[in-house]
């Protein structure tokens, strides 16, 4: 395939945007080669600049969970968007969205939309703060919860792809107030705990993570982990930026039976429009202004072209809930085939998958935490990418990232995937 105008409007992206793209990840760094430049999309399939068309297995980084130009979601916003774009001011379609998100998710009674998952967790973390009246947090390494200050400790995939887990800019301050514990390891959390008796206000994680891949909780690890906050009086933040209206109706929280006190959402909750959101339960979300003394605001918050496009995907994902079975199921087809093929390729590998989220990894040894997702031999995962690549499929261009199926993925285009790998030299 040939990528010559992508390459070309990276090098004039590269005069005016630093790196030539508006999200580090989209530049390929970790891979190698010019970022492919997009023209449109339909369903499973990008269409490029050059006339090539890749079946895509990131959906935007998750958020068109039913596709790319999904029509429930386009006509919602094409028709609002003829009533205006903006009004600062209340309007009935925040109230609908967020009745709907309510009723789909457990154990949240209210939520507050903004304008990003980044928004989100850095809200929430606040709101945690602001209602317990403690300063630490807890983190998990590898794990991401978007670029405000506090999170910028070992995060996963753009931060650590770019080798600055520690980014310049994030003061020592406010590093020392994020501790950093192991995923899968709750002896990790409790060291933490022990050693600040009384001074964390929230564990925050990736309920499934997906920043360092796509790695699953244990039980006893997430169970421990709800035990050990009610316990001590920290508030257990589920960052369901990736998972929410994903992994089921409820997120993770539903497909891991765990309840958490916040949750954060981001992606599918604004059908490819800019929404994050965070919700808990009233006792909590009574803390944040103008209602207490928590602040938090936004100018474009509950923009209403964002929650129509919400609204359109939630709706449909609320009357059609058997798609995160026919999701899981694809993924799970998926999971099968990388699997025959790659067992004849002379490379170590481990694939993990949960629901409609599943990553490769070229490592001997089970992905469980960042140490032994970062373990992965990178040679051999640009070899993977840029041979898909070049036989039509698109996948996310880091280790350290996970796929987003979509529901327009036929079982063909699973094949064709697998296909693909076989003529792959890894
Ligand atoms: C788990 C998680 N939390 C938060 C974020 C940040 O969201 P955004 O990029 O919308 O700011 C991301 C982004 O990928 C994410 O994966």
């Amino acid at each position: 395939m040939l990528y010559q105008r992508s390459s070309a409007l990276f090098a004039e992206a590269q005069k005016y945007i630093p790196g030539g793209v508006n999200s580090p990840v989209r530049a390929f760094k970790a891979v190698g080669g010019d970022p492919i430049f997009v023209k449109k999309a339909k369903g499973a399939y990008l269409y490029d600049e050059d006339g090539n068309k890749l079946i895509d297995y990131i959906a935007s980084w998750g958020p068109l969970i039913l596709g790319h130009a999904h029509e429930p979601v386009i006509n919602a916003v094409i028709e609002k968007a003829k009533q205006g774009t903006s009004f600062g001011m209340p309007t009935e379609i925040e109230t609908q969205l967020a009745q709907l998100a309510v009723s789909m998710v457990p154990n949240i009674d209210k939520i507050r939309f903004v304008n990003s998952g980044t928004e989100a967790c850095m809200s929430a973390v606040r709101l945690a703060r602001g209602y317990t009246g403690k300063d630490k947090i807890i983190k998990f390494a590898g794990c991401y919860h978007g670029h405000s200050d506090s999170f910028l400790i070992q995060a996963g995939s753009g931060a650590v792809t770019f080798g600055s887990p520690n980014s310049p800019g994030v003061t020592q301050g406010t590093a020392k107030d994020t501790l950093l514990a192991t995923y899968n390891d709750i002896e990790s959390v409790r060291a933490l705990v022990a050693a600040n008796k009384g001074e964390i206000a929230t564990v925050i994680i990736e309920p499934v993570a997906g920043n360092m891949g796509c790695i699953v909780p244990s039980d006893d690890f997430i169970k421990g982990l709800r035990e050990l906050c009610t316990q001590e009086g920290i508030l257990l933040l589920f960052d369901e930026v990736m998972t929410g209206f994903r992994l089921g109706k409820g997120g993770a929280q539903e497909a891991l039976g765990i309840d958490a006190d916040i949750v954060c959402f981001g992606k599918v909750i604004g059908g490819g429009l800019p929404v994050g959101a965070f919700a808990a339960k009233n006792e909590i979300m009574s803390h944040l202004a103008p209602e207490g003394p928590v602040y938090q605001a936004g100018t474009l918050s509950g923009n209403p072209l964002a929650m129509a496009a919400g609204l359109a995907m939630l709706t449909e994902l609320n009357s059609k809930p058997e798609v995160f079975e026919s999701l899981a199921k694809k993924t799970a087809y998926l999971h099968e085939g990388l699997d025959a093929v790659l067992k004849g390729k002379d490379v170590p590998y481990r694939i993990n998958r949960f629901g409609s989220m599943i990553s490769v990894h070229f490592t001997e040894e089970g992905v469980v935490d960042f140490a032994s997702s970062a373990k992965g031999n990178n040679e051999t995962f640009k070899k993977y990418f840029h041979g898909m690549l070049e036989h039509g499929v698109y996948l996310p261009p880091s280790a350290f990232e996970s796929y987003f199926l979509n529901d327009d993925l036929s079982y063909a285009d699973i094949d064709e995937t697998v296909n693909a790998l076989k003529k792959v030299n890894l």
